[in-house]
């Protein structure tokens, strides 16, 4: 598996901003600056782009290597804190914003933060510093070792659709219960013990969508989503779009629901009617793509 990013949808997302040379934009989740980089060649002097990330090494890695005409702000923030980072900048309406969520390659692939199922990391699955407890109350490694069996099921089941959660909450509790359950590799080798074989040799990994709600959990990536929405709608200038990228259902649904009700209740125009999904090239280059799903919606 490659270890750096390759960035998802990135002609179709900043084509979907629909950018002047001059527009101030927000890339929510600068990442490993895929997007940014595209978005800064298209502007000019008087254009502004101002990228956030929660994860302090994504804007410690592009620090001074993100230039071009317009005026460049890095912030380690997060997405759902940008009413705050805009108050600060005294940047009160932008043109365009872009989320593309998740992780990058470089956190997931032995970013030591226990985010991938194939490295044995501590289990802290926090997007940022883990011991910033305003921001992550709780780690993987707590609910893992702290919670109700039922609370780890629900976990599980309401953010990762694990048909099997309440098998894989059951072992969990059990193991615990003679040694705290530190790494993500001793997490999947519990979880592959405890569904079916016919699911642990299926095409996804047995372990895919626990990882993926616990991480959902950790981050209140759910609720930042839902906040982050609001508060990016309420900055745009007339004619200023938001897209979103999203990569499992719940995410989607949640950009979906939400768009669906800014137009009916507050005239906004989307842009996709369908999602825009990643072509057959990108996707013979890069399967993560696969789930992939970007919607855009514009205010008018
Ligand atoms: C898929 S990557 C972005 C990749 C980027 N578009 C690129 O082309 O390189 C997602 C990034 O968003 C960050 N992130 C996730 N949730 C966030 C949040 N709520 N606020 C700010 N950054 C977040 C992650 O730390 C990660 O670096």
């Amino acid at each position: 598996m490659t270890t750096t990013h390759v960035t998802v949808l990135k002609k179709e997302a900043v084509e979907g901003l629909s950018l002047r040379p001059e527009a101030i934009i927000v890339d929510a989740t600068l990442g490993a600056g895929g997007h940014a980089r595209d978005i800064l060649s298209q502007l000019n002097s008087d254009g502004m782009l101002i990228a956030l990330d929660a994860d302090e090494s994504a804007i410690e890695a592009l620090e001074g290597e993100l230039k071009g005409d317009a005026t460049v702000h890095l912030i380690t923030a997060n997405f759902r804190t940008l009413d705050s980072v805009l108050t600060k900048l005294d940047v009160p309406h932008v043109d365009g914003v872009l989320a593309d969520l998740g992780w990058r390659m470089e956190q997931f692939a032995g970013g030591g933060k226990g985010f991938s199922f194939q490295h044995d990391e501590p289990l802290t699955m926090t997007f940022g510093n883990p011991t910033d407890e305003d921001s992550y109350p709780f780690t993987a490694k707590d609910i893992i070792n702290e919670w109700s069996e039922e609370s780890i099921a629900n976990v599980l089941k309401g953010y990762g659709e694990e048909r099997f959660a309440k098998r894989i909450a059951r072992k969990i509790v059990e193991e615990r219960e003679s040694a705290p359950i530190e790494t993500s590799g001793q997490l999947v080798e519990i979880i592959s013990s405890a569904v079916p074989g016919f699911y642990r040799t299926g095409k996804t990994h047995p372990a895919t969508r626990s990882f993926q709600a616990l991480r959902i959990a950790v981050n209140d990536e759910l609720a930042s989503l839902e906040e982050f929405i609001q508060v990016a709608v309420q900055h745009l200038s007339p004619n200023g779009r938001l897209a979103i990228i999203t990569f499992h259902s719940i995410e989607d649904r949640i950009v979906k629901h939400t768009f669906r009700t800014l137009a009916a209740e507050h005239g906004m125009t989307i842009i996709t009617k369908k999602p825009v999904t990643a072509s057959k090239e990108e996707l013979a280059e890069n399967p993560r793509a696969r789930s992939a799903k970007l919607r855009i919606i514009q205010k008018n």
